[in-house]
């Protein structure tokens, strides 16, 4: 069961690494009513074979969002560069576990700068390697897709390793939230969120439909039913 002390609520987090990159700050408003998050993507084509925003460009898109940022960063050596997303004024940074030297005092760093610190594991990295930290994280991100491009399919195969994370968090004392992030649409939310998840990713379903919005409480709803949750 869960921890009165940690009511789990689900949480839209859109993806805006598919969007219209000329126009970010209206392509964050066509979702900003529906979301809780704008979930920004940041490579740097080397931990993953893709590039998408330098920290000065992903400061300025921090400082002028009218939504929350929850920072996904999928860069090597994180562990210096991560707290500055947290001092940019990111609500929430999330580094990669497999390219971190100092994993518990970068999450330390993050919080003293006054965002929620959260870890992602790769398709093929086990949660067990992360479990020894969670009294200690806000957030786990599960991959669902191999890290570095949108569009990609959802990996079921995922799902043993979100059950796994579901019951580790409910026994922790604190509110931790578990995000999936890659290939969630209409068909596979469901599944995510029958298997644990409470927060959700979402990029080409939302920017491919034709009301990103509509989109976004489609899969709200549909993960809320799924998860009895709110
Ligand atoms: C993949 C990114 C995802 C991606 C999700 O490396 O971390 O956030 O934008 O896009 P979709 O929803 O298209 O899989
Ligand atoms: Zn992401």
């Amino acid at each position: 069961m869960n921890s009165p002390h940690s009511p789990r609520k689900v949480r839209m987090c859109p993806s805006i690494l598919n969007a219209d990159r000329a126009n970010l700050i209206s392509e964050i408003e066509r979702v900003a009513s529906a979301s809780d998050f704008l979930h920004l993507d940041v490579m740097d084509n080397i931990f993953v074979p893709n590039q998408t925003f330098t920290l000065d460009e992903s400061i300025q898109i921090i400082t002028s969002s009218p939504l929350p940022v929850d920072a996904h960063l999928m860069i090597v050596n994180p562990d210096d560069e991560a707290p500055e997303y947290a001092r940019a004024g990111a609500e929430s940074v999330t580094f990669h576990f497999e390219a971190s030297t100092q994993p518990l005092a970068t999450i330390q760093k993050i919080q003293e700068a006054g965002a929620r610190a959260s870890l992602a594991i790769k398709p093929g990295t086990s949660f067990d390697l992360i479990e020894p930290l969670l009294n200690h994280l806000d957030m786990v991100l599960i991959m669902t897709v191999e890290p570095g491009f949108g569009g990609q399919s959802f990996m079921s195969e995922m799902m043993p390793k979100l059950t796994q994370a579901r019951a580790a968090l409910d026994n922790c004392d604190r509110d931790i939230w578990l995000q999936v992030d890659g290939g969630i649409s209409l068909e596979t939310i469901v599944t995510a969120a029958e298997a644990g998840a409470d927060a959700f990713v979402a990029g080409s379903a939302v920017y491919k439909a034709q009301s990103p919005a509509q989109m976004l409480s489609a899969l709200r709803k549909l993960a809320t039913q799924a998860s009895g949750l709110e």
